[in-house]
């Protein structure tokens, strides 16, 4: 079928309606030509069900699946090609499980560390969060299986999600909660969107035209279909005329009918319908184009790609003297999670792993012929006796499953009490003690990282995660994850700590643009440890930065010298920033990023591009991404507080030259060099302001600033008139044009 060719002819209205919601939990009708569609979780494993037990909540069972890092982790590797072949590898085991679209990526952003889905979206930075979340779409996409970019938009809390409205104005959605959409959906065309649950200013995400239509169709050029989420619609009728497709799961035909009554009463438009059961027509011809049951996937391929992806994530946070990598000698292994991994979160995404590594078992086979002693650390005094005699402690931390998962938030971001005790007495008794963390929301890591001298954040790595850690442990891979978070100091300290969560039914975005690094950069605020931080087993210089404005935005380059004794990869970081921009910005924002293996003594040059819509800021008055003027500071470093060279770049911008009204102030006019001169030439002689080197001083310039030109007729009591002043201001406008 060709996308001019009308793919639901033929079909009466009730059929089209029919089109439109789901036949079951899992998949669409088959009507007429158009064939049933089969949709699954996602976002990191297919958790596909097979048995009429089925649920949105992780709670039944589903076939076997490779189980990736959750994107907690896999954002910890900064590489968009990583997950792009995670992508690829997505696409392969949907088509072998016969999935037709895979329920994501999921790109909201992580507004506040409790929300209890945190562990499923990748960063509280747009840009970051956005190309990963593109190159999982190119890779699931590539094998012809479609992804469901999720959860469209402002859905950054688990508490009351089905109703509260995310209140948040029109820059920081653009410039934060919009950005990551948007840059998955023109980068890489999802063949699928899913709204939210949430309302957005008061509007259901599922019934909201401004959000579905305006800007995701009519701006970013969207052609896919809109689903919604899991019981998100709460009147199909609003929905479908604000521009969604399908509805998901079934309804048991009583929302299409609602749908063909509407028609026939004239409240709903009988193209509207026609036009969304189109789009579920197109996207079943697309997605089953492929033979979805014909394949197998390599399970032992994908599982190597799950560790390579896990080792990748992982994050050397701290390594006081050097105490990793771990020679192979007698060690000591605490925790429960040694033994029983957390590597996953719990809700819709919870995937059946085709098989798990343990971690104790990974460190016991590096270990070779030293002896592993196992504590589950319960036993505190068991604990501190085998890490005495031991050559070195492993001592596993973090938070259980039911501490956090989707539908409910965390009212906290600290460790167990009886874990930091643990990990003080292994300490006292054995100096050389590495933490090694599992959470899928930030943990509080200030006491942590007092107490041992060496610490690994594990994130949540997925089914291979224990092979992953030994290999960092034992320094088989040399770590390069990268924190894709912030860790503060105290929950008190984050941005939305007063916001959080709703009130009243309402989440009020108070800390606007100033979300993750982006806050305590601004407000100068300590940190634990900072976005962008982790350690390398060697180190990288950087030298040589050059930035140049391209027709796209800079090209910033440098190069990066491993200077250490081991290959390692470095995630290069690019920070921009404006001072005495015209409105508020962050202090320094990511505008760029890439990584690079360089071997001991070798150095490599790199060039980063920097878009210019990575410069520029979302204008309410304009309507649009306006990029201002001036010299934008370039720092590159090793994470958002670690800049290690630093250029400032002249950047043409395009402000909008809006004519001057009488409604303009004095202060903008004034701040205009062509409107500037008329004007004071004008103040000068009009009394009662007097000459400007006297009355005029600069106090009363000041004062002055706030006034609309236009009143400048009755303050001058009749001096200057309103037809001098549009006289003026005629010439003026002329002169700038
Ligand atoms: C979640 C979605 C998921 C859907 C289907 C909802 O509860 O919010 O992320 O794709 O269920 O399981």
């Amino acid at each position: 079928m060709t996308d001019s060719a009308d793919p639901i002819a033929g079909l009466d209205l009730t059929e089209q309606a029919a089109l439109g919601s789901g036949a079951s939990f899992w998949t669409t009708k088959a009507i007429g030509p158009v064939p049933a569609l089969m949709l699954t979780d996602g976002p990191h494993g297919v958790r596909r069900q097979s048995g009429s037990a089925t649920d949105h909540l992780g709670i039944s069972g589903s076939e076997p699946a490779t189980c990736f890092p959750p994107a907690v982790g896999l954002s910890q590797t900064w590489d968009p090609d990583l997950v792009e072949r995670i992508g690829r590898a997505l696409g392969d085991e949907s088509r072998a499980l016969g999935v037709h679209v895979l329920l994501g990526p999921g790109v909201n952003i992580k507004r506040d560390p409790r929300c209890g889905r945190n562990f499923e979206y990748f960063s509280e930075d747009p840009l970051l969060s956005g190309t990963l979340g593109a190159a999982w779409v190119r890779g699931v996409q590539s094998r012809g299986v479609g992804a469901s970019l999720k959860h469209f938009a402002a859905n950054n809390a688990e508490h009351d999600r089905m109703r509260a409205s995310s209140d948040v104005d029109d820059r920081t959605l653009r410039e934060i909660y919009l950005r990551t959409f948007e840059i998955v959906v023109r980068q890489a065309r999802p063949w699928t969107v899913m709204c939210s649950y949430n309302r957005i200013n008061g509007v259901y995400a599922s019934e909201n035209a401004w959000l579905l239509t305006t800007v995701l169709r009519d701006e970013w050029g969207f052609d896919g279909l809109v689903v919604s989420d899991w019981g998100a619609v709460a009147d199909r009728v609003t929905a479908v005329a604000a521009g969604l497709d399908l509805e998901m799961p079934t309804t048991g035909g009583l929302s299409n009918a609602e749908v063909v009554s509407a028609v026939r009463a004239g409240s709903l438009g009988a193209d509207v319908v026609a036009r969304a059961a189109g789009r579920v027509a197109r996207l079943a011809d697309k997605v089953t184009e492929m033979t979805c049951t014909a394949t197998v996937f390599d399970v032992d391929a994908h599982h190597e790609l799950a560790r390579e992806a896990a080792q990748r994530a992982i994050v050397l946070v701290q390594n006081d003297g050097d105490l990793l990598p771990l020679a192979p000698a007698p060690l000591a292994v605490i925790g429960g999670v040694a033994q029983e991994p957390r590597y996953q979160g719990g809700g819709s995404s919870h995937v059946n792993p085709t098989r798990l590594d343990v971690p104790l078992e990974e460190i016991r086979r590096l270990a070779g012929d030293h002896p592993v002693t196992y504590c589950p650390g319960t036993d505190i005094a068991a604990a501190v006796g085998a890490a005495e005699s031991a050559d070195a402690a492993v001592v596993f931390l973090g938070l259980t499953a039911e501490e956090e998962s989707e539908g409910y938030d965390r009212g906290h971001i600290d460790l167990p009490a009886d874990q930091l005790e643990l990990l003080r007495a292994v300490v006292q008794a054995q100096p050389r003690t590495v933490a090694v963390l599992s959470h899928g929301g930030v943990v509080r890591l200030d006491a942590v990282a007092d107490a041992a001298p060496a610490v690994v954040d594990g994130a949540l790595l997925g089914q291979a995660g224990g092979g992953a850690l030994a290999d960092v442990l034992f320094g088989v891979v040399n770590p390069s994850g990268r924190l894709a978070e912030t860790v503060p100091l105290r929950l008190q300290d984050s941005p939305a700590y007063l916001n959080f969560p709703s009130e009243s039914g309402h989440t009020v975005y108070g800390e606007r643009i100033f979300v993750g690094y982006r806050w305590y950069d601004a407000r100068d605020i300590p940190v634990a440890f900072p976005f962008g931080h982790g350690l390398s087993y060697t180190r990288f210089d950087y030298s040589g930065l050059e930035v140049d404005p391209t027709e796209e935005g800079l090209s910033v380059r440098l190069t990066v010298a491993n200077t250490g004794t081991r290959p390692g990869r470095e995630v290069v970081q690019v920070y921009a920033g404006l001072p005495g921009s015209a409105v508020a910005r962050p202090v320094r924002w990511l505008a760029g990023f890439a990584t690079v293996t360089v071997d001991p003594g070798e150095q490599r040059t790199i060039e980063i591009p920097v878009s210019r819509t990575d410069l520029a800021f979302w204008s309410t008055d304009a309507g649009r991404w306006v990029l201002e003027t001036g010299r934008y500071s370039v720092s590159v470093g090793a994470s958002s507080r670690d800049l290690r060279v630093t250029a400032t770049v002249a950047v043409a911008g395009d402000e909008p030259r809006s004519p001057f009204t009488r409604d303009s102030t004095l202060g903008e006019l004034l701040a205009d060099p062509v409107a500037a001169k008329t004007i004071l030439a004008v103040l000068d002689s009009a009394s009662p302001f007097g000459a400007a080197d006297s009355a005029l001083g600069s106090n009363l310039l000041r004062m002055l600033e706030s006034v609309p030109i236009g009143r400048m007729a009755a303050f001058s009591a009749g001096q200057v008139t309103r037809e001098q002043l549009d006289e003026l201001l005629a010439g003026i406008n002329a002169q700038r044009s």
